[in-house]
């Protein structure tokens, strides 16, 4: 996968993915004590904020980038694929806000979240699933197919239906407690281009350096009559699976 991860364009580009996370942080409900895992944690703004409720937090991502600027918050933290977790039977809760669709082994993701937990231990989470971004999805796969590019064989995400996670969950030993997929349509700070440059990179990069610019352009002209408003600027059709389930 072509995806790096910049904290510094995280922060200017997309600095709501962590505000968004405010829900499913409510659904976790951490206690103060508490062992806790925030798996795929990005910048560390909202493992920092576990840490501030008095967890005992760690968080993991698979961009050594990102670590660094979650250890800059004075917020324990390492370097690991979500897909290839070594912890045993150490933590309370794990959490995820806003990653696990960048894990395309879902199996290999709960196979480790289910080996990370204590027996009743909490998997809390929340990412995108079924229709996400498929407007954006469907403006890069006709540009990039105009080019001779199938698109989905370098897609970087995973978008499961509710109903197939859900079963996923329970494959996994997990009793799933509540699950729900919503509507988020997201409002950008700024340009759409700028949401592309920053999660886009496995699709741009197919194309030559030279020729990435024009083919933004081509996907913004495309996504503009039905993300951009007049009044309120762009933005992405979000949809997300929020979940809690327990390891029986
Ligand atoms: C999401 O949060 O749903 C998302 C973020 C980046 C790329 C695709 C989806």
């Amino acid at each position: 996968m072509v995806q790096t991860w910049n904290p510094k364009l995280y922060a200017e580009n997309v600095r709501f993915v962590s505000e968004l996370g405010q829900g499913v942080l409510t659904l976790l409900s951490p206690v103060a004590g508490e062992r806790v895992l925030d798996l795929g944690c990005g910048d560390g703004v909202l493992t920092k904020e576990l840490a501030s409720l008095g967890c005992e937090v760690v968080g993991i991502d698979g961009s050594a980038q990102m670590i660094k600027a979650t250890r800059a918050l004075g917020v324990r933290a390492q370097v690991m694929d979500g897909q290839v977790m070594t912890f045993e039977r150490e933590f309370d809760a794990v959490f995820s806000n806003a990653a696990l669709h960048w894990m395309k082994r879902p199996d290999d993701v709960l196979r480790g979240v289910a080996r990370a937990l204590k027996p009743r231990g909490r998997f809390v989470a929340e990412f995108g699933a079924g229709d996400n971004v498929a407007q954006v999805l469907s403006a890069i796969s006709s540009c990039l197919q105009r080019r001779g590019i199938d698109a989905e064989s370098v897609n970087p995400w995973y978008f499961p239906q509710p109903e197939d996670y859900r079963r996923k969950l329970t494959e996994h030993g997990f009793d799933v407690i509540h699950l729900e997929l919503f509507s988020r349509p997201t409002p950008l700070p700024g340009d759409v281009l700028a949401w592309l440059e920053t999660f886009a990179q496995s699709f741009t990069s197919t194309v030559a350096p030279e020729e990435r610019a024009a083919l933004l352009m081509e996907v913004r002209d495309q996504l503009r009559p039905s993300l951009f408003d007049n009044d309120d600027g762009w933005w992405v059709d979000y949809v997300r699976l929020r979940f809690a389930a327990t390891l029986l």
